[in-house]
């Protein structure tokens, strides 16, 4: 799997009677080792998350429940991805900036990421990672 590649990712999904379950593991069914792990819940409508890059941190976001859209930027083109499965996710390889938006009620947000939080991981500052990207 090419590791600097944004990439949407379909988990295994067992189809059961009971109930549906997928799972992920690390260095498999996404390409790096998980150090972390965080969600975001009960974003109050019209919200955005997130708006900002890692310089390092890789990250992996399934819609855990309900729906939302990431919108990533490469420094050249912006695409917009709905999530809105729990069976698939979106990998980001670092250097991407990255915001959230459009969180159904009650939607839940999970991610798996690469690194422990760094707050010197970050670039919040839109024309620094512009200038990064030129
Ligand atoms: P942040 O990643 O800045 O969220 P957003 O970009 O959506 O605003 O995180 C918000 C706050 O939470 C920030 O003060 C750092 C803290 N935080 C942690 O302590 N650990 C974590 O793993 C994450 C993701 C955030």
């Amino acid at each position: 799997m090419d590791n600097n590649q944004i990439k949407l990712i379909n988990l295994p999904k067992i189809l059961d009677e009971r109930g549906n379950l997928s799972f992920l593991e690390e260095n498999n069914h996404i390409p790096f080792k998980i150090q972390r792990v965080y969600w975001i819940y009960d974003v109050p409508g019209g919200e955005e998350r997130g708006g900002h890059a890692y310089k390092e941190n890789k990250e992996f976001i399934i819609a855990l429940s309900g729906s939302f859209d990431v919108v990533l930027d490469d420094g050249k083109e912006t695409k917009r991805y709905s999530l809105n499965r729990s069976y698939y996710g979106l990998y980001i390889p670092k250097g991407i900036w990255r915001h959230m938006e459009n969180f159904s009620t009650n939607s839940l947000a999970f991610i798996a990421a690469s690194t422990f939080y760094q707050e010197d991981d970050y670039i919040r500052d839109y024309s620094v990672f512009k200038q990064n990207k030129s």
